[in-house]
Order: C-alpha cells, then structure tokens, then sequence
C-alpha cells in the first residue's frame, strides 16, 4: 500500500468540506449526538464533550452518564440546557452519532456499555477510557475490527499514552516515530485514527494528515474531550469518518491560535473558552 502524507492547513483540504445550510432545514438535519461517559467524579468530560458537539453544530446532543446507580449525575447541564441529560443505559445506541470514553472510567457498566456501543452504533468516535478499556480486552478490539465489516464508521482519538497502551509499547516509543505509530493503529484496528498532541496526525490507513493549527495552549485539561464532540457532531452533520476527524482537528487547533493571538493564552486557556472559538472557525472557514 502507497501510504501519503499531507499537511493540512486552511488554504487546501479543509475549507468546503462542511456544506452552507439549505434554508429549509431543521434540526433533524443536522444529526444527533449522543455522549456516553461521565462517571462519578468525572462528569464534566462528558458535559465538555457534548458542549463540544452543540457548539459545533451538532441538531440534538444528549449525554448519557456512566453511573453504577440507574441514575443520571446531573438533570440538567446549567450552562447549555439545551443537552439532554440522562443515564447511558437510556440512550438510544442505533439511532445518533455516539461518542464514547470522556470521564467512562473502568467499571462493570463501562465495560458493558461499550460493547453495546461497538456493536449496536454505526457512527462512533472512541475516546480516553473507551480506548483504555479497548487496550486492556482482546473481545473488545475483536469488536472493533468487527465493525469494518459492517461497514460501521468509527474514529479512534488516541493521546501518545493511550496510543501507546493501543499497541503495547511506551509513549517514548510513540513519539519517536508518530508516523509509523498511527500506521500501525490504523492497520491493527482498522478505523479512522487520530493521534493528538503537538501536529496531529489523522489517518484513514492511506492518507495521514499532518495537522499544522494549534499550540501549547492546548496543553490543559479538557481540550481532548471538546475534540470529540466537535468529531461527534461533524460526523452528525454527515461528513466522511476522516473528514469528520480532520476538520474537527483543524478547526480545534485554529480556535488555540486565535485565542493565543487575541491574548487568551498560551497561560491560562482553558477548554470551556476554547469551544465559542471552534464555532467561529467553522462559521469562517
Ligand atoms: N500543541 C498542539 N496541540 C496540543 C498540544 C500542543 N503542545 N498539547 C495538547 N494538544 C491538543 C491535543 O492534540 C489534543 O487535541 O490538546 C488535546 C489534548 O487532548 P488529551 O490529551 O486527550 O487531553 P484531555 O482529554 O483534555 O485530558 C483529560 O482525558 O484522555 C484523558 O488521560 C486523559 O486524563 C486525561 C483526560
Ligand atoms: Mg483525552
């Protein structure tokens, strides 16, 4: 297989990929997202992933929390009270974009509920403890190469540790040759691979983009998990699973930039400021 690599920047491939809206559109237009993470302690991963998702355009977001108890966490997102909130075992798997991981963490209901996710949704983005629960269970990464087959779409959104928990080695390991690593995810698990940090890189196991946007402001907790639901809600929108994941780094990366030039940053920048300026870009671009 010829393998290319290519930098993405705002000139080339990302402009035109996230279509004008029709006039008469409505909200069902624009897909569903729903968030499954947010175990005790944890909620606000999912509540910054689903904020994520609404403030990229996704038309209903949802989040279901991963509690032991069958009750939600939180009734309501103070903030956004426009993202439903309820418990995951009540969220419809088949039927929205799922983005699942942020906050999970490792318990019985996790594990369970992410099984469910491989198997029962046709559009999902695995992030954070969905990946390391991947890492650790061979049923679970059988049921991720089983959904190629079924012609399921899915986006893996490693950092260099959960890469490197992915592929049983060290993020040292990674980081030497991140190339060669998301090569390697993209052909073990057979999905779309985003491997973060500074210049990420997006692969469909063909093409892998070099992300050129983004800074050390990003460096700060919370920014992986706005990642994922600006995937959720451009895969909700109906962009192709890479171009999904290489316009949300792009867009993502670029909101850092402008922040940081507008003085909000590289101190201090944190994920919740970093969303209205995703949504700029998207308007823009
Ligand atoms: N330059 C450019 N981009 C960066 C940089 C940098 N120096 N540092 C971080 N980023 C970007 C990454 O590319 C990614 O998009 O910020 C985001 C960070 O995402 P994560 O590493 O997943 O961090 P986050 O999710 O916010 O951390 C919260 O979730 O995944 C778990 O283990 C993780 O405990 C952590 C928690
Ligand atoms: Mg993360």
């Amino acid at each position: 297989f010829p393998r290319t690599s290519l930098y993405l920047n705002a000139n080339d491939n990302v402009t035109g990929l996230l279509h004008r809206r029709n006039h008469d559109s409505n909200k069902g237009s624009f897909g569903d997202v729903s968030i499954i993470g947010g175990a005790d302690g944890m909620c606000g991963a999912a509540i910054l992933s689903a904020r994520g998702a609404l403030m990229s355009g996704a038309g209903k977001v949802h989040v279901g929390f991963c509690t032991e108890q069958t009750r939600s966490s939180m009734e309501i997102d103070p903030q956004y009270p426009e993202i439903m909130c309820r418990h995951a075992n009540d969220i419809e798997f088949a039927k929205s974009v799922i983005a699942i991981g942020p906050g999970l963490a490792h318990s019985p209901t996790a594990k369970k509920l992410l099984a469910r996710a491989l198997n029962e949704s046709p559009c999902l983005v695995i992030d954070a403890d969905a990946i390391n629960l991947i890492a650790q269970d061979i049923q679970l990464q059988h049921q991720v190469l089983k959904r190629r087959e079924k012609n399921f779409s899915t986006i893996l959104t490693p950092h260099p540790l959960e890469a490197a928990r992915l592929l049983n080695t060290d993020t040292a390991n990674i980081q030497r040759d991140r190339l060669e690593a998301i090569s390697e995810l993209t052909d073990k698990f057979q999905t779309i691979v985003i491997l973060k940090g500074s210049g990420s890189l997006i692969s469909d196991g063909q093409t892998t983009f070099i992300n050129t946007s983004g800074n050390p402001a990003l460096a700060t907790g919370g920014t992986g998990d706005v990642l994922t639901g600006v995937c959720a809600a451009l895969l909700a929108q109906g962009l192709a699973p890479i171009d999904a994941a290489r316009l949300a780094c792009f867009v993502h990366g670029a909101a850092a930039d402008a922040l940081v030039d507008a003085g909000t940053g590289p101190i201090g920048l944190n994920a919740s400021e970093l969303m209205p300026a995703i949504r700029r870009q998207l308007n823009q671009i």
